[in-house]
């Protein structure tokens, strides 16, 4: 049995310990806003929050999540009223949008961390990939979440 906390409610997964947490969060908990993109750590589709980091989730084991605070898409804020959020749809710069998830809890992090980032800071934390190439756009929207 594997414990941890998901958008603040405890979770127990009875699953292989091994599994990624990418799997755990979609498959066992129906939380699908994690994306599968590459399944390397390379693309981001799959970032979540633990314990206030950008993670890339199908890096990481369940077992290597015990105790900690998990936060995915779907519990990042009520109503998709996040700053992040707001700004992206105020910049309209939403493609496809399978990305986006990933890239919104990246930027979330970034902010939580650095309330003014520069536009290197903001090309350093965020290196989620995107096939639309939203890109110069993203940068903008982020630093207008930071206003
Ligand atoms: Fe995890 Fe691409 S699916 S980084």
């Amino acid at each position: 049995m594997t414990r941890f906390t998901v958008n603040n409610q405890p979770v127990e997964y009875k699953l292989d310990p091994q599994t990624p947490l990418l799997w755990a969060l979609r498959d066992a908990s129906n939380l699908t806003g994690t994306k599968y993109g590459c399944g390397t750590g390379d693309c981001g589709a799959c970032t979540v929050d633990i314990d206030g980091a950008a993670v890339r989730s199908c890096q990481v084991t369940i077992a290597a999540v015990e105790g900690t605070f998990v936060t995915t898409i779907e519990g990042l804020a009520q109503e998709n009223n996040h700053p992040v959020q707001q700004a992206l749809i105020a910049e309209n710069i939403v493609q496809c949008g399978y990305c986006i998830p990933g890239v919104v809890m990246a930027a979330a992090a970034l902010l939580r961390k650095n309330r003014n980032p520069s536009d290197e800071d903001i090309a350093g934390a965020i290196t989620n990939l995107c096939r639309c190439g939203i890109y110069p756009r993203l940068s903008e929207a982020i630093s207008r979440a930071a206003r």
